[in-house]
């Protein structure tokens, strides 16, 4: 898998010709990631993230979509698909001995990232029960589908999103990691909002089944639940019962919709974010104590926030996103997963690059986001 450098002006001020080339290339480096069997990797010079999370492959296969590979992202749809089916076994037991009052251990749950092969990885301890990626694959194909209509493909992944419904509808309300993979013992809203897309949009690929019946109760009931227990003062909280912000909310707003982009919780949210979470040159820091490689500003978020901007109409500031992001791609074009220059924690910095080397670069889920932000500012890639 060899990503194919073909920019180098990238770097410092960005031109519209230049934003396009990043464009163009972020999608090189989505196919270049991606595995003959659909998995799409994290990022392929980091060790511990040559995996492939439902995550950062869903967004990543959305980007391919947008960008008119179908074919890609339906490779990425049906990889799923196969793990999914691969581990029904421990899904269908999961839920019955939670029915039968049974404490569940976290190897019992469905992993958040497989190998490129669609296994559970061996050897490495990860912090794998995080349900949200499911959420995000449901959003992601329902998408897919509607940018490239395909009954074959609808048809066959029915039993896998089937299991997935299922399942999510079994362990919702469970703590269980944030999109972060961290923070075990909470309840996220971030979460939830993923997870409230992803069965709308199940429900509605699926009318008249138990996955339709299934998907709208349980996104009733999610979306009641962070009424009550996700706000503070009308601004969604990282997690429940904390009073803290994250910009994995912005998740809530696009592409979940849990609440209406213009109203009152999505427009107080955002506007914390904009306090607390932007740094004074623009990028997006995921919360105020975040340590991970010192709490850098991170590019998938920042491209987030400008998707956001450009869903109700703010495009200036979406523009500046997007250059934002692109004035962070070294001299071949590769987006990091985040950047150093105004740490929250820089102490802490050297501890991860002991740990796990230099930041993750080009990490798949950056260009993703700067694809999807680039094609809803300036249309889809000719
Ligand atoms: C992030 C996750 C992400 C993973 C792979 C982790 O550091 O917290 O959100 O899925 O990296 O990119």
């Amino acid at each position: 898998m060899s990503l194919i450098p073909t920019i180098s002006e990238i770097s410092g001020k960005v031109g519209p010709g230049q934003l396009k080339k990043l464009a163009r290339y972020s999608r090189e480096v989505l196919k270049a990631g991606q595995a003959e069997s659909g998995a799409i990797i994290a990022c392929p010079n980091f060790e511990v993230y040559r995996y492939s999370w439902l995550r950062d492959g869903s967004f990543c296969a959305y980007a391919l979509s947008l960008a008119g590979d179908g074919a890609q992202a339906a490779a990425f749809y049906r990889w799923v698909g196969r793990v999914v089916g691969r581990y029904e076994q421990k899904v269908e037991s999961a839920i019955l001995r939670h029915r039968a009052g049974e404490k569940l251990t976290d190897a019992d749950f469905l992993n958040t990232r497989y190998t490129l092969d669609g296994a559970e990885e061996k050897g490495h301890d990860w912090w794998n029960f995080q349900l949200d990626g499911y959420g995000t694959w449901l959003w992601a194909l329902s998408r897919h589908l509607e940018l490239f209509p395909d009954e074959q493909l609808k048809a066959e992944l029915q039993r896998p999103v089937e299991i997935v419904v299922r399942y999510l509808a079994a362990f919702w309300q469970l703590p269980n990691y944030d999109c972060w993979e961290e923070n075990r013992e909470g309840v996220h809203p971030a979460t939830l909002a993923a997870l409230y897309g992803g069965l709308k949009a199940a429900a509605f690929l699926y009318p008249q089944s138990l996955i339709c019946r299934e998907g709208r109760k349980q996104s009733s009931a999610i979306l009641a639940f962070v009424k009550t227990n996700g706000l503070n003062q009308d601004s969604l909280v990282k997690t429940v019962g904390l009073n803290e912000v994250d910009s994995s909310l912005l998740g809530a707003a696009m592409p979940y919709s849990l609440f209406p982009r213009r109203g009152k919780i999505i427009r107080t949210t955002i506007a914390r974010i904009e306090q607390e979470l932007v740094s004074p040159q623009g990028g997006v820091y995921r919360y105020r104590r975040d340590v991970y490689y010192g709490g850098g500003e991170w590019l998938l978020l920042t491209a987030w926030l400008g998707w956001y901007y450009a869903g109700v109409g703010r495009r200036e500031e979406a523009r500046n996103c997007l250059n934002w992001v692109a004035q962070q791609a070294d001299l071949s074009g590769n987006l990091p997963e985040q950047v150093a220059p105004n740490l929250l924690a820089p102490a802490h910095l050297p501890i991860w690059e002991e740990r796990w080397g230099k930041s993750a670069s080009p990490l798949c889920w950056s260009h993703a986001m700067y694809l999807i932000l680039y094609t809803a500012l300036y249309g889809p890639l000719d």
